[in-house]
């Protein structure tokens, strides 16, 4: 059930959080629209990109990125082809699936997580056991999925992390996404998608123990690949929106972090990432870890959470050190020497790092 964005949920939907800026551009879009969708190809793009609409109204953006994935990742669904986000962790595939979902059906709901023990049934449909058993197989004893949901009224189902979900059960998205239809044996007769209806499925290619999808499969589906953020400036802008609002929503009594303070973790981590410093005169060896732009936004939550409960509100290395050290070294051994070796070679040597560099020795 969705909540009035006066509920103090933890979280709320993108549909109910961006209620007011899906309405507006519901209001102007005048373009085409494919049927049950909620707005036209070009306002959902415009949904996700941010931008001043002809009125002067404000739409926040959601991905920063390139423009030209969104469209892509728009007009497939346009299409009679499912829509793959790929890429590795981190990368916003769960949050760009969520507000396509929200601005192309208006319910970004209709999920599947996908584990290793995803089975047939949370795919495709299971039972009320005590109605199967006191009435036989009837409608009423169905439990549909959200697929089925989604196929039924003409929506986007999600399938979170589908590399996870064992090779076979993946194959049961083959009907359903080819002939757009999925068959109830046991009632004799099936449920056949309204127009609306499309599939979008994330998968991280960082994931060990992934089952690849079947070349059939694959074929239903077009791939988008998010890349990591490709300049300094936009990881900056991500993390500085992201710890912005997740503040807001967690409240934390912090003030937004220095813009110094974010652009030293975005650089911590690039650098580390890269294998090389940004004036690239230093080769560094990477850690194991990944070090994705979500990983510097918790780092810089849990700073200002330490800074407000315990400190004046204002983010300090020391807040952030340990956060850093804990997304850096994952294995002890190996990740603590590269970190080390950072530590002493690029942080020691930076002169305005100083404060950074003892916070950093403090917890040693
Ligand atoms: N390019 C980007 N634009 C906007 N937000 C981003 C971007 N990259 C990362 N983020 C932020 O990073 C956070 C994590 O993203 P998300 O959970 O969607 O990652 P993911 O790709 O699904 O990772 P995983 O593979 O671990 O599931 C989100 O809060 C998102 O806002
Ligand atoms: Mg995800």
């Amino acid at each position: 059930m969705n909540t009035s964005p006066a509920t103090p949920v933890m979280r709320q939907h993108a549909e109910v959080q961006y209620a007011e800026e899906l309405a507006e551009l519901r209001r102007l879009d005048s373009r085409q629209r494919p049927e049950n969708w909620q707005l036209s190809p070009w306002a959902v793009v415009r949904y996700l990109m941010g931008g001043t609409l002809d009125n002067g109204y404000e739409v926040s953006p959601k991905y920063i990125g390139s423009p030209r994935l969104m469209e892509i990742a728009v007009a497939t669904l346009a299409t009679d082809r499912a829509l793959l986000l790929y890429g590795v962790p981190g990368t916003a595939k769960s949050w760009v699936s969520e507000h396509l979902a929200a601005a192309i059906s208006g319910n970004s709901t209709l999920l599947i997580q996908g584990t290793a023990g995803t089975s047939e049934e949370q795919l495709r449909y299971g039972w009320n056991y005590a109605q199967l058993l006191a009435h036989g197989p009837s409608e009423n004893a169905l439990v549909p999925s959200p697929l089925m949901q989604a196929m039924r009224s003409g929506r986007i189902a999600r399938v979170e992390e589908l590399t996870r979900i064992p090779a076979d059960v993946q194959d049961s998205l083959i009907t359903v996404l080819s002939e757009k239809t999925l068959p109830i044996p046991e009632l004799g007769s099936e449920v056949q998608a309204l127009r609306g209806f499309s599939v979008i499925a994330t998968a991280n290619n960082r994931d060990k123990g992934v089952n690849e999808l079947s070349a059939a499969l694959k074929r239903r589906f077009n791939t988008v690949v998010l890349p990591v953020p490709a300049s300094e400036a936009d990881e900056v802008a991500i993390v500085v929106k992201r710890v912005a609002e997740m503040g807001q929503a967690l409240q934390l009594p912090a003030e937004p972090p220095a813009l110094k303070e974010v652009r030293r973790i975005v650089q911590i981590f690039r650098e580390l990432r890269n294998g090389k410093t940004e004036d690239g005169k230093t080769q560094l060896k990477s850690p194991t870890s990944t070090l994705s732009t979500a990983e510097a936004i918790s780092v810089i939550n849990s700073g200002m959470a330490l800074a407000g409960h315990f400190g004046d509100g204002v983010l300090r290395p020391q807040d952030m050190a340990a956060g850093l050290i804990g997304a850096v070294v994952k294995d002890p051994v190996q990740d603590q020497l590269v970190w080390s070796e950072y530590l002493e070679t690029v942080v020691k040597e930076r002169a305005e790092w100083k404060d950074l560099y003892r916070a950093f020795r403090e917890l040693d």
